[in-house]
């Protein structure tokens, strides 16, 4: 695979997934509910964790309909309890931001409680959109109704990565830790949880949809736990080395706010550094699979590490 035929596919699968989002989320939810989703969710992000899920899903095989459509409703719900978490995050009682992806926080632009709202919506709805009944419409033609224990799996692993144990926990680690000095274990231990566990999640969930089974879902899951701490070690530096309009979103903030980071705890070069052996730790794992198509995974691994936004 090029460099172009890659970035053919990154445009092509973003593309996919945003059609599919635009389906499954609802313009018509009550009081303008619909529309703070719409505004939260569509037509913006780097889409890391749905292209995570459609890489790992490919890792083995070419997907058949019915597993494509699992990968994209699968690709959709990491999408939507990510742009959740995003939206709370930026609210006034977390980290207070007025920019994200290029425009007005959704709180700013709907108000605070539609905010909350619009978050604990979308959350509901990534389980929803994983355990499709009748009324649900189809994004690829011929796919086959989703094996309940399929499911039940991508349930499972969505539901413990956002969770008290994932994200949800780690938020809860980062604002209880403005203003302390963390060590570097302590930090690891809030990043994986806040950012990690729903990276690790998208890698496991693509995987599942791919029908790949031990052992190359243990390297699978190393690379997705080495991958996710090293993008939110990358987000820690991007908050100090770009302006706030490359990154779409508030710069500076996290030394404004007094928030312990990679870049607070490391410096700048270490943390870098750092995250760059955290990707080769990821590639490591990946080759050790022993899956034929992981040629996606390993560029998305450079992409997330090499980035400036
Ligand atoms: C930002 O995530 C918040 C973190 C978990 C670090 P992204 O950098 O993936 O944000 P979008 O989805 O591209 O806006
Ligand atoms: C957010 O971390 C992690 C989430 C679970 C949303 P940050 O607070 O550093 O994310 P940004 O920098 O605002 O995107
Ligand atoms: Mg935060
Ligand atoms: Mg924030
Ligand atoms: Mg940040």
């Amino acid at each position: 695979m090029t460099d172009a035929e890659f970035d053919t596919w990154l445009r092509t699968e973003s593309a996919c997934v945003e059609q599919a989002l635009h389906t499954w989320v609802p313009a018509d939810a009550p009081a303008r509910l619909g529309e703070a989703m719409r505004y939260g969710v569509l037509d913006g992000g780097k889409r890391v964790r749905p292209l995570l899920v459609l890489a790992a899903a490919l890792a083995a095989r070419p997907l058949d309909a019915s597993a494509r459509e699992a990968a994209l409703r699968a690709a959709s719900a990491v999408e939507l309890i990510h742009a959740y978490s995003l939206v709370h995050d930026d609210m006034p009682c977390m980290d207070n931001d007025v920019l994200r992806r290029g425009k007005p926080t959704v709180h700013v632009q709907f108000g605070e409680a539609q905010a909350m709202l619009a978050g604990d919506a979308m959350q509901a709805l990534a389980f929803e959109v994983l355990t499709p009944d009748g009324s649900s419409p189809r994004v690829v033609p011929g796919a086959q109704p989703m094996h309940p224990a399929l499911q039940a799996r991508l349930c499972s692993l969505l539901a413990r990565s956002a969770g008290q144990a994932g994200m949800a926990g780690g938020q809860a680690i980062d604002l209880a830790s403005v203003g302390h000095p963390l060590d570097e274990a302590a930090l690891r231990d809030m990043h994986r949880r806040k950012t990690g566990a729903l990276l690790k999640a998208s890698v496991l969930m693509g995987a599942a949809c791919g029908d790949i089974s031990a052992p190359a879902l243990d390297g699978l899951a190393a690379y997705g736990e080495a991958i996710g701490l090293a993008f939110q070690v990358i987000d820690d530096v991007l908050d100090v080395t770009q302006a706030s309009d490359t990154l779409g979103k508030t710069a500076g903030k996290d030394v404004d706010h007094n928030k312990p980071t990679y870049v607070s705890v490391l410096g700048l070069d270490q943390a870098v550094r750092h995250a760059r052996l955290l990707r080769d730790r990821a590639q490591d794992a990946l080759a050790g699979t022993g899956l034929a198509h992981t040629e996606r995974l390993r560029r998305l691994a450079d992409r997330i590490v090499d980035r400036d936004s």
